[in-house]
């Protein structure tokens, strides 16, 4: 059997590790020799896509030899034109050429895995198709939440959670049906301003920020761990993607990041999913889903470990962690606008024009302006989308904080 991929975002943290994953599942696969039918599973890379780092996207094709590139940004298709012109791939250009790749029939799993709403058309356009999304890109998936969730259910689109606590829950909800879970808990590192009060967070650097202490990822993720906005996000994207009330969703910060969530049956039974914190195990579970294979992932040594920890978050630091809550239970476009004034403000954050503090600041102001509305159409969910992100701009230039 044959599973047919097209990773975009293959030039960033997931999606390297993701062909890294494939790699070892392939090579794996003529080791083994295996009569099983689910290790005989071949993994073909059938499109990659970047934004701008032509180099590395030229370097996968001529290693990964997909049959299709798409390179976002037009300013760099020359180049890529160029790098590849001795390839037999087809070039794709600009935002249309990431939705043409996850619409390919010659592809059955659409892995996702660019950063922001940017993702967002190409992620509908796959489950339109009814394709498998592995989804690691969390923020279509909370801004267009009942849009995507309802168009992945009428074309019989399966998404599968890359996010290592998504998959986490995923796995231990298979432990019991949907009504008899009486709560899910996210668990989260709590980054690097974990034990941190909020006027220790007053005049944190960019480097503080993006120096985290446990998982290795892009930046704005990383600025969003440091925030806690990444968990805040998640809890949305757990109440969409799991059909769970806000109020049976609860978020314990676990420093050593072993235990990736867990799962409160209704009888007191705690089902929780652990393993390194390494991504390329809930990449690898979503790629050979529902069958578990021998694969790249380090085994853990629970004696080496000696014990694990729970604390509750600090909700003074980490004010956006409760405005998540508020937005999960809002609904409507409050969360594409809590999620794109965060988009914008993270990278005013990284050009070094505004403080680690401000990013919160601009979210609630623009929750506070927003007039929210429900049942929206993708057109409208763009519309909120960039009000947002003009609206951080103009508090900038008015020096609104
Ligand atoms: N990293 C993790 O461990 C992790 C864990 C859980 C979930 N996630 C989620 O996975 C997603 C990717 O995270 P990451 O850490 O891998 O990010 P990243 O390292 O910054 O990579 C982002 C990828 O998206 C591409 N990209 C950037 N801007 C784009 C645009 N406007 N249009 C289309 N593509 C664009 C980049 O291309 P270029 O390289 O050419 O710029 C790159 O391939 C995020 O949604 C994140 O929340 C990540």
């Amino acid at each position: 059997m044959i599973r047919r991929i097209a990773i975009l975002g293959s030039t960033g943290s997931i999606g390297k590790k993701a062909l890294r994953v494939i790699e070892v599942l392939n090579s794996s696969l003529v080791a083994r020799g295996s009569s099983l039918e689910k290790e005989k599973t071949e993994y073909e890379i059938v499109a990659l896509s970047a934004h701008s780092n032509v180099e590395l996207l030229a370097e996968q094709a001529r290693r990964y030899k997909p049959k299709f590139v798409a390179i976002t940004n037009t300013d760099y298709t020359g180049s890529l034109r160029e790098l590849v012109g001795d390839l037999d791939v087809e070039i794709l250009a600009g935002p249309d050429g990431l939705t043409e790749i996850a619409q390919l029939d010659e592809v059955d799993i659409v892995l996702t895995a660019v950063v922001g709403a940017a993702g967002l058309p190409a992620v509908l356009a796959a489950a339109q198709k009814g394709k498998t999304l592995a989804i690691a890109n969390k923020e279509p998936l909370v801004i267009a939440d009942e849009l995507l969730t309802a168009t992945a259910k009428e074309n019989d689109s399966t998404i599968l959670p890359v996010d290592s606590e998504h998959s986490a829950i995923f796995q231990a909800m298979q432990s019991g049906s949907a009504d008899e879970v009486s709560k899910i808990i996210l668990t989260a590192s709590g980054g690097p301003f974990r034990e941190s009060s909020v006027e220790d967070i007053q005049n944190v650097t960019r480097q503080q920020a993006l120096s985290h202490p446990v998982w290795d990822m892009g930046p704005k993720i990383t600025v969003d761990s440091a925030t806690m906005m990444n968990k805040a996000l998640e809890v949305i994207e757990a109440h969409w993607l799991f059909d769970m009330p806000v109020e049976k969703i609860e978020v314990l910060i676990h420093p050593e990041s072993i235990v990736h969530s867990l799962v409160e049956f209704v009888d007191g039974s705690v089902i929780a999913q652990l393993g390194a914190p390494d991504m390329c195990l809930p990449i690898q579970y979503a790629l050979t889903y529902p069958a578990r294979v021998v694969g790249i992932a380090k085994h853990l040594q629970l004696d080496e470990l000696g014990k694990l920890t729970f604390e509750r978050p600090n909700l003074e630091t980490f004010r956006v962690l409760s405005l998540g809550f508020e937005v999960a239970r809002t609904g409507g476009t409050a969360a594409v606008v809590f999620n794109a004034a965060n988009e914008a403000a993270v990278q005013e954050f990284l050009a070094g024009r505004i403080k680690f503090v401000n990013i919160v600041e601009l979210i609630e102001h623009c929750l506070n302006k927003h007039n929210v509305k429900r049942r929206v159409s993708l057109e409208e969910l763009l519309e909120a989308d960039a009000w947002a992100r003009r609206e951080v701009i103009e508090c900038l230039k008015q020096k609104v904080l």
